[in-house]
Parts: structure tokens; sequence; C-alpha cells
């Protein structure tokens, strides 16, 4: 039985101020039967920490594959791991797509998260083309198999399938469409690593809401959510914890 996992990433939003404003709200909040994360900026992460009851894990949105040195304005595990963060998002499509991180990269700090003993929430899914070609899943098996390329275990790995063309847009993925290509993804993984793909949580994002939520968490294959804009309002983020619960 694979625990529902609730994720929150503020992406680009919130100062410390305002997130340790959302961290009093939360903290009230009692939930015992789901995981629970939050994944605010590097510079929020260690006073959200120091501020969050200890059930609420805290998350890097992404990581630097990179030990140390000349790399400007990169934040490195052994970094995460000394402010005590054990978890890092990777491959998001805005890491993708914005900032140009290419499946070999992602790869990298897929590899390099694990290599130090961080979780990994690795980010797959297809944009509006790709889909309106009717090519998504090869899409998502290829995106998976090479970021998780020359990776030998994958129990500290947890995907998150966040097409692009629901991302911030309100336009959900059905909650059937969501769960055939989180099927797809656990049997991908099942044909790569056998039946560790039971014990690997697999994520929907994309325009989840507190109104969405329980749906999309009723499905066999979606073992949580990876949440944007709704888990800004901690009175939100609390009503889509409680769908999970
Ligand atoms: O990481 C979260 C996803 O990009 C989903 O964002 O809930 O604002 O659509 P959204």
């Amino acid at each position: 039985m694979r625990k529902k996992y609730i994720c929150g990433n503020w992406k680009m939003n919130k100062t410390s101020s305002e997130a340790l404003e959302f961290a009093k709200e939360i903290n009230k909040f009692e939930f015992n039967k789901v995981d629970v994360l939050l994944a605010p900026s590097f510079v929020t992460l260690e006073s959200l920490r120091k501020n969050l009851k200890d059930e609420i894990k805290v998350a890097g949105q992404n990581v630097s594959q990179f030990d140390e040195g000349a790399y400007t304005g990169e934040v490195s595990t052994s970094m995460l791991k000394d402010i005590g963060v054990e978890d890092v998002i990777i491959g998001h499509s805005e890491r993708r797509e914005k900032f140009l991180e290419s499946d070999e990269i992602i790869n990298a700090k897929v590899k390099k998260a694990l290599e130090d003993d961080l979780s990994v929430i690795l980010c797959l899914g297809e944009s509006i083309e790709v889909k309106e070609e009717g090519r998504e899943v090869d899409f998502v098996r290829e995106e998976l198999l090479n970021s998780l390329d020359g990776v030998k275990n994958i129990e500290k790995v947890t995907i998150a399938y966040e097409p692009i063309w629901a991302i911030g847009t309100g336009k959900t993925c059905s909650s059937e469409d969501a769960e055939k290509m989180c099927r797809e993804i656990r049997n991908i993984i099942d044909e790569k690593y056998g039946e560790v793909s039971q014990k690997i949580r697999i994520l929907y994002g994309g325009s989840v809401k507190p109104s969405n939520a329980g749906e999309i968490l009723s499905k066999e294959n979606i073992d949580g959510v990876l949440v944007g804009g709704a888990s800004l309002k901690a009175s939100d983020f609390i009503e889509i914890i409680k769908a999970g619960e």
C-alpha cells in the first residue's frame, strides 16, 4: 500500500515572512494518513524547515549536478543536506523549458542527488503539441528512461507526471487520462526495475485544486499530487491534504 503524498511547489513565490505566516496556519492542522512536503525558494528553505512541524518535509525545487566550485547561482546537494533538507524536485518542465535543462542535465542531477542520499521527485510531462500528435506515452517514456539512465536503485525516486498544458492553465488532465499515464509510467518502471515499481510513488500535477483533488487521488496508480498555484494558500492546500486523508 503506497501512502499518498501531497506536495506543494511554491515556485518563485513567497518571501520568508510570507512563508512563516503559511507555516503558522498549516501547523495547526492535524493529518496522519498522508505524507506532506513543501518546496519553497532556496532562501526560505531553512527558516521554513525550522518553523514547520516535523511531519511536513521541505524540498529544494532544483539542485546542481556539480559538487562545488565556480557555478555562480547554483546550490549543491551538500548545501541542502547541511540545512536538513532531504528531498529535491528535479526536472520540472519550467526548468526544462525556461532554463534549457536537457534530459542529460536532468539525468546528471538525479544521479548526483541519489548519490548524495537525497530523495528525488522527478518531473515528466508532454507539451500540448506532443499531446495533439498522440505521442504523449512515447514522449514520457523517453523522458523517463533518459532521466533515469544509469540509475540502478530508484527506491528514493518519486515520479511526478505533469502534462505541461495543464500547468497553471486551469485545464486539468481528466482523472482517467492521468491514471492511464501514471499506469504506463509504472509499467515502464516495472520493465526496467522489476517489482520495486509497486513501491514507487507516482504523482499527478497540473491545476490540482481543492475541487478536483479527491477525484484525482482516488485513482489506483496516482499516489499523490504536486500542486503549484493552489499550494500558495494554506486553506486550499489543507483542503487538498484532507482529500488525501
Ligand atoms: O509543480 C507544480 C506544477 O507545475 C503544477 O502547477 O498546480 O499551478 O498547475 P499548478
